[in-house]
C-alpha cells in the first residue's frame, strides 16, 4: 500500500504536542489521539504497559491496557501471547500484513486486519508497547514502521525515569526531564 503519511510532520507535531505535557498518562493519551488523527485507515491505537511501570499488581512480563483510541480492548496480555506479547518478549517491532495469518493473534476488534506493535523503553528496559491496528490488509509498510518507531523514541523522552519496584516506575507524575532539570 502506498505510504500516505507525512512522517516528518507527524513526528514534529508529536514533539511539539508533548513539550507542554508533564503527566505520563497525558503523554500517552495525547500521543494515541495524535496518531489516530494523523494516520488514515486505523481502528485502534494505544499502549499496553508492564508492571515495571504500573506497579506490582501487573507482572513485569505482563501487559495491561493503557491509554488508547478505539473500541474497548482486552485488559491483560501475557508476554509471548498475541502480537503485543510477542513484541514485548522479543523486544522488537512486529509488523503484520494479515492478522488472520499470525498464529495466536488476539482479536480485540474483529475489524482489525493489519497490525504493527512497537516496543516502548525507559532506562534501557522494555516497559510496554505501542499497538496500532487497521481494518485494511497490508496497511503498514517499512516507512510506517520507521515513522512509528521514531514517534515512540519521541514519546520515551517524556516518560518518567524513576523506578520504585513496589509502586511502579511511573507512580510519579512528572515526565518532562528538561523541566525537571530546570527545577533542580
Ligand atoms: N491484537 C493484539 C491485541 C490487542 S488489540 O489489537 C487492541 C494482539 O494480538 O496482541
Amino acid at each position: 500500500m502506498a505510504n500516505r503519511t507525512d512522517w516528518a510532520l507527524v513526528e514534529s507535531q508529536l514533539a511539539a504536542l508533548l513539550e507542554g505535557t508533564d503527566v505520563w498518562v497525558s503523554v500517552l493519551a495525547n500521543a494515541s489521539a495524535h496518531l489516530m488523527e494523523s494516520l488514515d485507515d486505523l481502528n485502534w491505537v494505544g499502549f499496553y504497559l508492564t508492571g515495571r511501570v504500573l506497579g506490582q499488581r501487573v507482572g513485569e512480563d505482563e501487559l495491561a491496557l493503557g491509554p488508547f483510541q478505539g473500541r474497548v480492548a482486552c485488559e491483560r496480555i501475557a508476554s509471548g501471547r498475541g502480537v503485543c506479547g510477542n513484541a514485548l518478549a522479543q523486544d522488537e517491532t512486529i509488523r503484520v500484513d494479515d492478522v488472520h495469518k499470525f498464529a495466536g493473534h488476539i482479536a480485540c476488534d474483529s475489524a482489525s486486519r493489519a497490525e504493527i506493535v512497537v516496543p516502548l523503553h525507559v532506562g534501557g528496559h522494555v516497559v510496554g508497547v505501542l499497538d496500532v491496528d487497521s481494518p485494511h490488509l497490508e496497511r503498514f509498510d517499512a516507512a510506517d514502521q520507521a515513522g512509528l518507531e521514531a514517534c515512540v523514541r519521541i514519546i520515551e523522552r517524556f516518560l518518567p525515569q524513576d523506578h520504585d519496584p513496589a509502586v511502579g516506575l511511573w507512580s510519579v507524575l512528572t515526565t518532562n526531564p528538561q523541566r525537571d532539570r530546570g527545577q533542580n
